[in-house]
C-alpha cells in the first residue's frame, strides 16, 4: 500500500534528530504531505519534481564527523528551497563556505533571538520588539558566515541564528522551530512551506479514507481478511476501515488476555460486534495468560511469554477461518522511520514491544498497513472521520501486554483483580475532573511490597499501588502530570478506602528519559 507518487512533497533528510517526527508532524498539519528519509539512503535518491521543499533535520553529530553522515554537495544544485535546522544549518553553512566550530557557550533552552534583517522565511515570526523566543540545544555553532549568505537573526551567543542565501532559496536556522516551545515556530515551517516552496495544501484526511478503502479494494478483491482487535486506536481504525472497504470479508479476533482493563471486553463486544456489526470472535484465554505467567519476574520474560501465547492463540482461531489471504495490521509511520539512531542502527533495544508482527511469515499470509504513513494524531483524525466514538478514539495508549507491566514480580489472578479496580477508580477521576484529554497517558500499577498501614483501630499490611500520569508528544519523552493537592488526596483516599488489598498511594515524578513510562 503506497502514497500516490504524484503528490508533492516536503522531503526531511533525517540527521539522527529526536525531533524528526515532529517536523513530519508540523508539515502534515499544515495539510502538506511530506516524508522522512534518513540520511544513508541518499546515494543515487531520485530528487525528483514532486519534491517541493527540504527540511535538513538537527542531530547529535558534528559537521567535521564526516564519515558519520552522508551528504552531497549536488543537493544545493537541484534549485530545490532548502531549510536546515540545527544540525542541517551548520551543515549547509559549512558546504557553502562557511565555518562551524565549538561553541563556547552551549546553548540550552529558552533564548532571545533579534532581528537584523528582513527574511520570507520570518514573517510575522518576530514581535514588535524585533525579537522573539526560540528553542536552542547545540553544542556547535556556525563562527563565519558562508559564502553569499546573510544573517537574518542573532542571538547574545549565536551570531548566526538565522541565515538566508542572497539569491538562492536556502535558509539555516541554529533553533528548533518544530518543538512548540519556540514561541512562533510553527510561522517558520508555514513561511517555509507556502511562501518558499509555493506549495498547496494536499493532505486531507476525507481524500485519505476514500484512498485507503479504495487501495484495499483492489488489493484484497473477494478475498477474506483477518485483524487482531485489541480495542485500542490503531487496531479500531484498522478495523473499520477494513470493514467499510471489505464488508463481511473481514473478520477480526479479540483476545482477552486477562491483562486488559476493566470492562475493556465487554466495551469492545458492545462496539464492535453489537454497534458496528464486524464480524468479531471473542476468545476468553483469561485462564491460559495467567497460569503461564505463573512465578515469572523478568519483564523480558514476561513479554515473551504474552506475545508468543497471543500469536498462538490467534494462529489458532485465524485457522479455523478457511481461506484466509491476508492479515491487517495497525503499523504506523514511526514505526517504518529507520533511523532513530544517528548511526542507522536501532537504538539500543530497552523493550521487546509486543505485536503480532511474526504472524505473517508463519501463516503465510499478505500484509495490509494501511496506517503505515500516518501518525497517530493523524490516525485519531482517520478515526473520526470514519464515525469511531470519541470515547475510542481518544482512549490513552494501552499496551500489548497489558497489565502484566504494570505488576512487577509475580503476577496473580488477584493483583490483577486489585489492579483493574484502582486503575479503574484513577481513570474515572481523571475523566470527572476534565483531566482525561490533557493527560497523554495514566495508568495505576501494583508495586511488590507490602507496607503497614492503619485502618479504623487496626493494623492492615497491604500492597503499595503506583500512580502514573505523563504529558507527552509521541510517547518518546514525557514529563509527569503536575496534580492539584487537592486531586491527589481525592484519588489516594478513593483507592485505599475502596480496595481491599492497598494502603498506600504513591505518584511516580519521574520524566522519560530516565525512565520509561511503563515499569516493564
Ligand atoms: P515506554 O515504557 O517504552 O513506553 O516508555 C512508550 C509507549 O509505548 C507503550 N508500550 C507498548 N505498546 N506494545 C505496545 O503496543 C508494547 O509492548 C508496549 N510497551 C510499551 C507504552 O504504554 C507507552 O505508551
Amino acid at each position: 500500500m503506497s502514497f500516490d507518487p504524484n503528490l508533492e512533497k516536503i522531503l526531511i533528510i533525517d540527521f539522527g534528530s529526536q525531533f524528526t517526527q515532529l517536523i513530519a508532524r508540523r508539515t502534515r498539519e499544515f495539510g502538506i504531505y511530506c516524508e522522512i528519509i534518513t540520511h544513508f539512503k541518499l546515494k543515487n535518491f531520485d530528487f525528483n519534481e514532486k519534491i517541493k521543499g527540504i527540511i535538513l533535520s538537527g542531530g547529535p553529530l558534528n559537521v567535521y564527523e564526516v564519515n558519520k553522515y552522508s551528504f552531497d554537495k549536488k543537493i544545493f544544485k537541484y534549485n530545490i528551497p532548502i531549510l536546515g535546522i540545527c544540525f542541517g544549518h551548520q551543515i549547509l553553512s559549512k558546504l557553502n563556505g562557511g565555518k562551524v566550530k565549538q561553541s563556547k557557550h552551549r546553548e540550552f533552552g529558552l533564548v532571545n533571538i533579534f532581528q537584523k534583517n528582513k527574511s520570507i522565511l520570518t514573517k510575522n515570526f518576530f514581535n514588535k520588539k524585533n525579537l522573539t523566543e526560540v528553542w536552542m540545544s547545540h553544542a556547535d555553532q556556525v563562527t563565519k558566515l558562508p559564502k553569499n549568505f546573510k544573517v537574518i537573526a542573532s542571538s547574545q551567543n549565536s551570531k548566526f541564528a538565522i541565515i538566508q542565501h542572497k539569491r538562492q532559496n536556502l535558509f539555516g536556522v541554529q533553533f528548533h522551530p518544530e518543538v512548540t516551545h519556540t514561541k512562533n515556530g510553527k510561522k517558520i515551517i508555514n513561511n517555509f512551506i507556502f511562501l518558499i516552496c509555493k506549495m498547496k495544501k494536499n493532505w486531507f484526511v476525507k481524500d485519505q479514507k476514500l484512498k485507503l478503502i479504495q487501495e484495499i479494494q483492489d488489493r484484497v478483491g473477494s478475498n477474506k481478511v483477518i485483524c487482531a482487535l485489541s480495542g485500542g486506536v490503531d487496531s479500531s481504525v484498522v478495523a473499520q476501515l477494513l470493514y467499510k472497504a471489505v464488508g463481511k470479508n473481514l473478520y477480526c479476533i479479540f483476545v482477552n488476555t486477562g491483562l486488559l482493563r476493566k470492562n475493556e471486553e465487554v466495551q469492545v463486544i458492545k462496539t464492535f460486534k453489537k454497534k458496528l456489526k464486524i464480524n468479531l470472535i471473542y476468545v476468553n484465554a483469561e485462564k491460559e495468560f495467567i497460569n503461564k505467567l505463573k512465578n515469572i519476574t523478568d519483564p523480558e520474560k514476561k513479554r515473551k511469554i504474552i506475545g508468543n501465547l497471543f500469536i498462538k492463540i490467534f494462529e489458532n482461531y485465524a485457522k479455523k477461518i478457511k481461506n484466509v489471504k491476508f492479515l491487517a495490521q495497525g503499523t504506523l509511520y514511526p514505526d517504518l522511520i529507520e533511523s532513530k539512531s544517528v548511526t542507522g542502527s536501532q537504538t539500543s533495544k530497552i523493550k521487546s514491544h509486543h505485536n503480532v508482527g511474526g504472524l505473517p511469515k508463519k501463516m503465510k499470509l499478505s500484509l495490509i498497513e494501511p496506517l503505515k504513513f500516518l501518525f497517530k494524531d493523524e490516525v485519531r483524525n482517520l478515526g473520526l472521520e470514519l464515525k469511531l466514538s470519541r470515547e475510542i478514539i481518544s482512549r490513552h495508549p494501552f499496551p500489548g501486554p497489558g497489565l502484566a507491566i504494570r505488576i512487577p514480580g509475580p503476577i496473580t489472578k488477584e493483583k490483577v483483580k486489585i489492579l483493574k479496580e484502582a486503575d479503574y477508580y484513577f481513570i474515572e477521576s481523571l475523566r470527572d475532573h476534565g483531566l482525561y484529554d490533557k493527560i497523554w497517558q495514566a495508568y495505576a500499577a501494583l508495586l511488590p511490597v507490602k507496607t503497614v498501614g492503619v485502618m479504623g483501630d487496626n493494623r492492615t499490611y497491604e500492597y503499595l499501588c503506583l500512580l502514573r500520569a505523563i504529558t507527552s508528544e509521541d510517547g518518546m519523552t514525557a514529563d509527569f502530570y503536575d496534580f492539584s493537592k487537592s486531586f491527589m488526596q481525592e484519588i489516594s483516599n478513593k483507592i485505599v478506602n475502596s480496595i481491599r488489598g492497598i494502603n498506600r498511594v504513591v505518584y511516580d515524578i519521574t520524566s522519560k528519559p530516565p525512565s520509561t513510562i511503563e515499569l516493564e
